[in-house]
C-alpha cells in the first residue's frame, strides 16, 4: 500500500491520528525535508527506511515504489495532499502498476495560517467565499488564463495565495487589479512551525512587507476584509432568534439551548 498522507502545516502534534498511525506502521517514507519539518518524522518507527524527496525527481520517488512492492510506504505530503500536492502523476503510476494506494488528507496550511492570524475566513456580510489560488508558476501553461490572481480579486472575496512568496511585485500588481490598497493582508511564514511569523499589512503594502520579510518559500498570503478586526460580526447562525434543526427559535428574555449534557 502507498499512502499519501497530508503531513499537516507543520508542527507534529497537527497531523491527523490516521497519518501518524500510517506513518508509524510505514517500512519506506518518503518526505519533503523542503516542506515538512524533520519533528513530523517522529511519528515514523526508528526502523522505516527514509528517503528525502528534496533532491529526487518523479522518477527517482517511482523508483523507489517499484523498488518495494510489498512493503508499507508513506509519501508524505506538506498540507494536505489534495492542494498542490503533485499526486496525481503518482496516483497514476499506482493505477499503471496496480498498487494499491490511498490519500490520508491532512490540515493544510490554509488552516494554520488563519489560526495564527486569528481570524475566521468566511464572515458573514463581508466574504463567504475563500479562494485558494497562486501566481502562474514557471510553467505558465499549467496556469489557465481564467484563473489569474487578478481575474479572482476581482471577486474581493477572501483569498490565500499559495507559491507566490517570491514574487512581490507582482502579486502586489495582480491583487490591486481587484482589492482596493487598504484591504486587509497577512503574510503567514512557516504557519505552526516554532517560528511561525505573522505580519498584518494591506494589498497597497504588501510587496514591500513581503520582500522585507526575506521569505520566500513557505508563507502563505491571506487577503481580503475578513481579516479586519471590525469584520469580526455575529454569525446570523447564533443569534437567539434564529431557528434550525438542532435548535429552537428563543423570544427575547428567555433562556436559549438546552443545559450542557454529558457524553453517554
Ligand atoms: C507545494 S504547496 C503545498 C500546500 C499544501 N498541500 C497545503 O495544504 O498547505 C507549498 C506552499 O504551501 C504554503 N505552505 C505550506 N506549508 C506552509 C506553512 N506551514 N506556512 C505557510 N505556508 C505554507 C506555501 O505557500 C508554500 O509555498
Amino acid at each position: 500500500m502507498i499512502s499519501f498522507v497530508g503531513a499537516g502545516p507543520g508542527a507534529p502534534d497537527l497531523i491527523t491520528l490516521r497519518g501518524a498511525a500510517r506513518l508509524a506502521a510505514a517500512d519506506v517514507v518518503v518526505w519533503a525535508s523542503s516542506l515538512v519539518p524533520e519533528r513530523v518524522l517522529e511519528h515514523a518507527s526508528p526502523d522505516a527506511a527514509v528517503h528525502d524527496s528534496a533532491s529526487m525527481t518523479l522518477e527517482d520517488v517511482l523508483a523507489v515504489y517499484a523498488a518495494h512492492p510489498d512493503a508499507r510506504i508513506v509519501r508524505l505530503h506538506s498540507g494536505d495532499p489534495s492542494l498542490y500536492g503533485a499526486i496525481g502523476e503518482q496516483i497514476s503510476w499506482c493505477v499503471e502498476h496496480e498498487r494499491s494506494w490511498e490519500i490520508v488528507p491532512g490540515v493544510s496550511s490554509l488552516a494554520a495560517a488563519a489560526a495564527a492570524v486569528g481570524r475566521e475566513l468566511t464572515v458573514p456580510g463581508v466574504s463567504q467565499s475563500v479562494v485558494l489560488t497562486r501566481l502562474a508558476g514557471r510553467t505558465q501553461s499549467s496556469m489557465p488564463a481564467r484563473e489569474s490572481v487578478a481575474a479572482f480579486a476581482a471577486h474581493q472575496a477572501t483569498m490565500a495565495v499559495f507559491l507566490s512568496a517570491a514574487r512581490p511585485g507582482e502579486l502586489q500588481r495582480e491583487l490591486v487589479a481587484g482589492y482596493a490598497p487598504d484591504t486587509p493582508a497577512a503574510i503567514v511564514i512557516r504557519a505552526s512551525w516554532p517560528d511561525e511569523r505573522v505580519i498584518r499589512t494591506t494589498v497597497g503594502e504588501l510587496a514591500r512587507d513581503l520582500e522585507a520579510s526575506g521569505a520566500t518559500m513557505t508563507a502563505l498570503v491571506l487577503v481580503g476584509d475578513a481579516l479586519a478586526p471590525e469584520a469580526e460580526r455575529r454569525s446570523h447562525l447564533y443569534e437567539p432568534t434564529f431557528a434550525h434543526t438542532f435548535r429552537r427559535r428563543s423570544t427575547p428574555g428567555s433562556t436559549t439551548g438546552r443545559p450542557a449534557r454529558r457524553r453517554a
